[in-house]
This record gives C-alpha cells, structure tokens and sequence, in this order.
C-alpha cells in the first residue's frame, strides 16, 4: 500500500464518521511542500454540496481522522486539509520498499487484457519518426503496464499489404540489387520503392504496370504472392534488428495482410446488419445522427455546414481499405484474445481514423475500452519537420547510429581509461538510452526539438544523467567493502536532504498508476529526474560511507533503495544503466 492509499483510507473512515455515510475522500500529492506532503480539498467540495461551512467541516474532519504516527495535518485556506508525513512514517516506509520487489506499487491491473498496437511500420517504406515515437513510448507503456499487473499483448500491427506493392513488384522484377538486398533489406526495397515512383511521373505506362502487378498479386498470383512473402520476410528481417538494438520486443506480428480473409465477410455482415450502407457503388459507414455533429466522428464541417463524412470499407472497385483492416482487427482482438482495452499508440493525424472505427466497433457490438494515444512531430534544430539533409523522411537507423556515435564521443572524453568493447557497450547503452529519454521525457502530445547535445548532456534532464547517477551509487558500493543487507537495516532520518529522498522514494508506487491512467511516461521520467536530484543533494549533505553506525548503514540502505527505483524506472522507459561510464 502507498502513503497514498494508507491515509486515503483513514480519511475516508474519518469522512464516514462525521457524514455518517461512505465517502470516497479528494487527496493528491501537494503541488508544494510548503502546503505539506499531501493535500485534500473534500472539505471544501463536500461543504459546499451541503451549503456548510467548509473550515468547520474540515475541523471535524481533522478530529475525526486517525493519522496518529503516519502524519500531522493542518487546514490552511478556505479549508483545505494539508498533511505531512512524519520523517519516522517515511522511515518505515523505506524499509518496507526494501522488502518489497513491487517498490511500492500497486498492482492495479490483475486480471485485464490489454492489446497494445504500436510501432507498426510499412513494409518497403523506411521507419519514420513517427514510427519511432511509436516505437520508443508503446515498449515503455507495455513495460509499465505489465509492472502494474496487466497482460499485455504486444502487437506489431504492421503495414504488409497495399498499393505500395503494385511498385515494388514491378522494382523487385526490373530493378532488384539482390546483393544491397542482403545487405541492408529495408533500403535496398526503399530505393527500389522511391525509384519506381519517380519513374511513373515520367512515364505513364508505368504506373499501368505497377497496377497490372497489384491485381495479379490481389488475385492470388503465385509469382507475385511469392515475392511479397520475400518483401516482407526480408523487411521483418531488418525490422527485427532495429528492434533488437532498441530491446523492443512483440508478442505477435499480425500485419494487416492476416486479416484478408475476414474482410469481404465483414462487409457483407455490416451490410446485412445494416451498420452500412452503398454510396456511390462504394460501400459506406454513416452517421447515426444521434449525437452533436461538432462530437460526430461522421460529419464534417463545410462551406455549406454540417455533411456527412462516412468511413469506407469497400470501394466501388471492390478494393478494401486500411478502415475495413482496423474493424477486422478490432474484432480478432477482442473475440479471440478477449482483450479489455485496446491502445492504438498512432500519431494525431489519425485521430479521426480511430474515432470512426472505435465508433463503428461499438455500433457493431465490438466492445472494449479502445484508445488511440496520439502524438506530436519531432522537429530539427529549425523547428521544422525533422529531415535529413537531402530533404527525405530521417530514419529511425540513422538517428541510433549517430546518437551512439557522439555518446561514445562524449564518454571518450569524460573517461579516456574506458577502452575497446566497453566502451563501446557502454556508448551503446548511453547513446540509444538518451534518444528514448528525449523523447519519453516530453509530454507526448506536443511537437519536440530533436536537439543533440541536448539529449545528451551529462548535466540536463537526459538519460546520460541517469545513467551517471546510478553509476555513482554503484561506485559507492563497491568502494565499500563487505556485504550489505539493506533488508535488515532500519532507517533513520535526519537531515531534510535525507527526509526528502526517502519522501520520493515514497512516491515511485504513486506516480506509476500516474502514468498509465493518461499514457504518459513523461510523468515517470520526470519523476527519476526528481529522484535523481534529490540523490544528488542528499550525497552533498550527507556524508555516507564517512558516517558512523548506525547512520552509516540507514544511509547506505537509502543509496541502495535509490539506485533500485532509478533502475528499476529507467527500466520501464526501456533504458539500460551501465556499469560504469
Ligand atoms: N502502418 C500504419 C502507419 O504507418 C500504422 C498502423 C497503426 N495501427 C493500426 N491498427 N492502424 O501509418
């Protein structure tokens, strides 16, 4: 249980006893701890709902609670209930995260399924930013998720059907270098890929060729068929290694070409339940005019007003679309994994995509708690759409070379004894670590500058200065010589440096419920960073290893409990701490 939890229920007893009826109690960490450590504002709330006096209420609240030996409390305000937890309180809280492989945190999630769609890259199209924001906040979501007690279902939901493949038949037939094939699969199928397309602006006949090798891939076409599976075999390849280096794993790689077979019968079963209807020879899902068009995922606003804008699933051609896919896969995840909730970690331009399908899912009887966890865009240094130098999309390979290139360069400098494939490991672990905090450590819905030296400094809210603080801690235990078992040491605090490391230690199990109720890891990370300076202050302030017993070993018992949550935190944002650095 959390300090949270723990006077949450003693306020919500102390509200039962002066309302005479359950009450579920308002308390949140204070936003200052001049305001103590948490704050309630029921009296307030409740006072007003019963046309009372909220300072009285919340005198009688503060008789009526029981917070003998875990905190003081004050009203402060119009009658707000502030409470501080007493150092002893901390203390013993301490040595029960010592104990406990949780760390404190709740196991929110038992017995719910979840499915979480992310990274999902098209097949011959290089991963782009926005598969690598994907990529970098889905892994870090999945991990909390299942530190919170989820079953989580990993799901590549990759893009291995579709017209793009119309192109690089006709590339793989005419233009394939089989041995930049082998070598590097995804860019020798981009290049492939880019090529075709810019001859089709030059030359008509072309683009009639590319669509003469769709239908007959469409079709069944054995050749054709066999050199998709090639494509895709070789790009889930090369995929793999990029996941590899970013210690990204998925359960399952079920491409929107698994769901072929379902889509006809899906829209006949839409047509004949009438969830949708034909338009224009084209097969359409509409609105049902039940709700405000300004919340209606199915209208839009014109010149004229309001208008219909229904999701197709079938074209007049008799083509399927990436909507019919999606409620395909909705279905499958919820009649055959029995999944509670769906995540869609996609970037905001296709959020009106997932309102519709959501929408279409529920109507269809489809139901599940599905979300789309959207995001902003990654800019360059001139706050524009991040590029590389000749203009194209920035790939995901590139951005990790580069990052462990210039952190192997810093570490050089900072620590020249570190040599050879240590080094080398270590530039690994730092340089990939700060390109997933740069990003985990923004709020995920707004645009960020991708700024390297930023990212990368070892003074800065980075991963390298993470990674450094748990180094440190590590050191100091291996400059002490001799077992140390935390487990059987009892904490004392003394110094505020001291009391205000043990307080956010405290509130690792707090913040993590945090985090997966809005999606966003940014509050974790922020929080190690917090962490992490209040280490750095407490190791200022007191002296550790120079210290005498019992001193000594409460102190080394709180380095140790520091650098657990700092691994075990950094951990769920998928960064690796190195031994040294
Ligand atoms: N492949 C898509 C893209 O790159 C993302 C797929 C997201 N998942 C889904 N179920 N639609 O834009």
């Amino acid at each position: 249980m959390t300090l949270l939890q723990n006077l949450e229920s003693r306020l919500s007893k102390a509200l039962e006893t002066v309302l005479g009826e359950p009450t579920q109690p308002n308390l949140m960490t204070a936003a200052d701890l001049r305001f103590g450590d948490y704050q309630s504002n029921s009296a307030m709330v409740l006072a007003k709902r019963m046309k009372s006096n909220p300072r009285a209420l919340a005198e009688q609240i503060l008789n009526a609670v029981d917070i003998e030996g875990l905190a003081t409390a004050k009203i402060d305000g119009p009658g707000f209930i502030n409470f501080t937890i007493l150092p002893e309180a901390y203390a013993a809280y301490a040595e029960s995260l010592l104990k406990d492989p949780r760390l404190g945190t709740p196991e929110l999630g038992k017995g719910k399924r979840i499915v979480v769609d992310f990274s999902a890259p098209n097949v011959a199209k290089p991963m782009h930013v926005g598969h690598i924001r994907s990529t970098i906040i889905g892994d870090s979501l999945c991990r909390i998720a299942r530190f919170l007690g989820f079953e989580v279902i990993a799901d590549n939901h990759i893009g291995d059907w579709g017209t793009q493949f119309g192109m690089i038949l006709h590339g793989w037939k005419t233009r394939l270098d089989h041995e930049a094939l082998d070598q590097d699969p995804i860019k020798e199928l981009v290049r492939v890929y880019r090529e075709v397309n810019a001859s089709t602006k030059d030359d008509t006949s072309v683009l009639e060729t590319c669509k003469i090798e769709l239908v007959k891939l469409q079709a069944g076409d054995p050749e054709n068929l066999a050199i998709w599976q090639q494509c895709i075999d070789v790009s889930k390849f090369g995929l793999q290694k990029i996941y590899d280096r970013l210690d990204v794993k998925f359960d399952h790689w079920l491409g929107e070409s698994y769901y072929n077979d379902m889509l006809s019968g899906l829209v006949d079963e839409f047509l004949e339940k009438g969830l949708a209807r034909e338009s224009n020879g084209a097969v359409c899902i509409f609105s049902e005019d039940t709700k405000d068009p300004s919340q209606d995922p199915f209208k839009v606003h014109r010149e004229d007003g309001w208008t219909d804008n229904p999701a197709i699933i079938r074209k007049a051609d008799g083509g399927f679309l990436y909507a019919t896919t999606d409620l395909a896969t909705i279905q499958y995840r919820i009649d055959t994994w029995n999944a509670d909730q769906i995540w869609y970690v996609v970037g905001v331009p296709q959020q009106l995509h997932f309102r519709q399908i959501f929408e279409a899912a529920q109507r269809w009887g489809k139901t599940g708690d599905f979300r789309h966890i959207s995001f902003g865009s990654i800019l360059g240094e001139d706050r524009k759409l991040m590029k590389t130098r000749s203009g194209d999309n920035v790939g995901l390979t590139d951005v990790l070379e580069e990052a462990v290139e210039r952190a192997a360069a810093a570490i050089a400098e900072k620590n020249p004894e570190l040599q050879g494939k240590e080094a080398e490991e270590i530039a690994e672990i730092v340089g990939i670590g700060a390109v997933k905090f740069a990003e985990l450590s923004q709020n995920r819905l707004t645009d960020y500058v991708f700024a390297w030296d930023r990212m990368l400094a070892l003074q800065g809210d980075t991963a390298p200065y993470l990674q450094y603080s748990s180094v440190r801690i590590r050191s100091i235990f291996r400059k002490f010589d001799g077992e140390f078992d935390a487990s059987a040491v009892a904490i004392r605090l003394e110094k505020l440096e001291e009391i205000h490391l043990a307080r956010l230690l405290a509130r690792f199990g707090e913040v993590l419920p945090m985090v997966i109720e809005d999606h966003r890891p940014n509050l974790l990370a922020n929080y190690l960073l917090e962490l992490a300076r209040a280490f750095h202050s407490f190791f200022e302030a007191c002296p550790v290893l120079k210290s005498e017993e019992p001193l000594k070993s409460s102190r080394l018992a709180l380095c140790k409990l520091t650098s657990t949550i700092l691994e075990q935190g950094l951990g769920l944002l998928g960064i690796r701490c190195p031994e040294r650095m």
